[in-house]
């Protein structure tokens, strides 16, 4: 594994490998063992969308894995001036061990891996967010105790975080119901590989894809850069709330699971959310034990 730039690019063992040790990690870090595998090493960290957990999450990993990590704002880089990425890839491989991006457009972060010489870590795009979900399974395999053959419900916009749950979940032995709107539905190639691994449903009807679900999971209607369609949304998605009454179709003991940021009274209730809140902010913590074992895997 050289980069992590979607996860359809992860075998399923690779991913487990990162999952095993997130949880080491996570564990030596709750008993004050220090790990500093990544001793005198810098990843930069560009950022050309908003964030609090990946950025934090990110950096700190970085310090507790004994190295150096750079906060590199797209609006200071020359890149937001126009040097092409191409370019930036080639300079920055020269001065740094690693990059992890969160931009807009999955081509950038594919192009920032070709040209570049060092690893590459996709911090979220428009098209996924495989960080993200690899702190979610984390997150499940913590609570539930295994993967295989429990179902996620996503309710909500076919966005990054749907697409990349798909695949993830999948590959772990995981079936995935998406409940959306008509037209709000995941990226077309991965509706298609989802239907031929055959554990993917897609349905409009939130209360059928919660049914016997082990998770709900959902995210904003309205994703970063997607700011001037808020009030077109909140109407497409009217009805694609997780409430009592959805959770009502899931398994009694299921869980729920949010990304964050939240909006609640739009895709969450505040009653669901505060009363999952603490499977919910474990998922956040996570995002710090699942990155520190991406990074290590990558840059050691
Ligand atoms: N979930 C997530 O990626 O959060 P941030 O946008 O705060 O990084
Ligand atoms: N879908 C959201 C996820 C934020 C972590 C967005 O892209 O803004």
């Amino acid at each position: 594994m050289k980069h992590l730039l979607k996860l359809g690019d992860l075998t399923t063992a690779e991913i487990i490998s990162i999952l095993d040790l997130a949880d080491t990690l996570k564990k030596e870090n709750k008993e004050g063992i220090a790990h500093h595998h990544l001793k005198g090493k810098t990843l930069g960290m560009i950022f050309t969308k908003s964030s609090t957990r990946t950025r934090v999450s990110f950096e700190v990993g970085m310090y507790q894995l004994g190295g150096n990590a750079l906060f590199l704002s797209g609006n200071d880089l020359q890149i937001g001036r126009g040097e092409p990425i191409e370019d930036t890839a080639r300079v920055l491989s020269r001065f740094l061990d690693g990059i992890m991006i969160r931009t807009f457009k999955q081509d950038d972060v594919e192009k920032l891996a070709e040209y570049g010489s060092i690893p590459i870590v996709n911090g979220l795009t428009d098209y996924c967010h495989p960080c993200q979900v690899l702190a979610d399974l984390q997150t499940i395999r913590e609570f539930k105790g295994a993967l295989n053959s429990l179902k996620l419900a996503f309710i909500g916009d076919g966005n990054n975080m749907a697409n990349s749950l798909i695949v993830g979940c999948i590959k772990v032995g995981m079936s995935v119901s998406i409940a959306c709107p008509n037209g709000y539905e995941p990226d077309a190639e991965i509706v298609k590989w989802g239907y031929a691994q055959g554990k993917l449903e897609i349905t409009d009807s939130p209360l059928k894809a919660a049914e016997n679900a082990d998770v709900i999971y959902t995210d904003v209607w309205a994703s970063m850069g997607q700011e001037g369609e808020a009030a077109i949304r909140q109407k497409a998605f009217e009805g694609f709330q997780v409430n009592d009454v959805l959770m009502s179709k899931a398994k009694a003991d299921a869980m729920v699971l949010h990304c964050l940021p939240a909006h609640r009274g739009e895709e969450i209730t505040a009653e669901v959310l505060e009363a999952h809140a603490n499977e919910i902010f474990e998922e956040a913590e996570n995002r710090l034990h699942a990155q520190k074992a991406v990074l290590v895997t990558l840059m050691k």
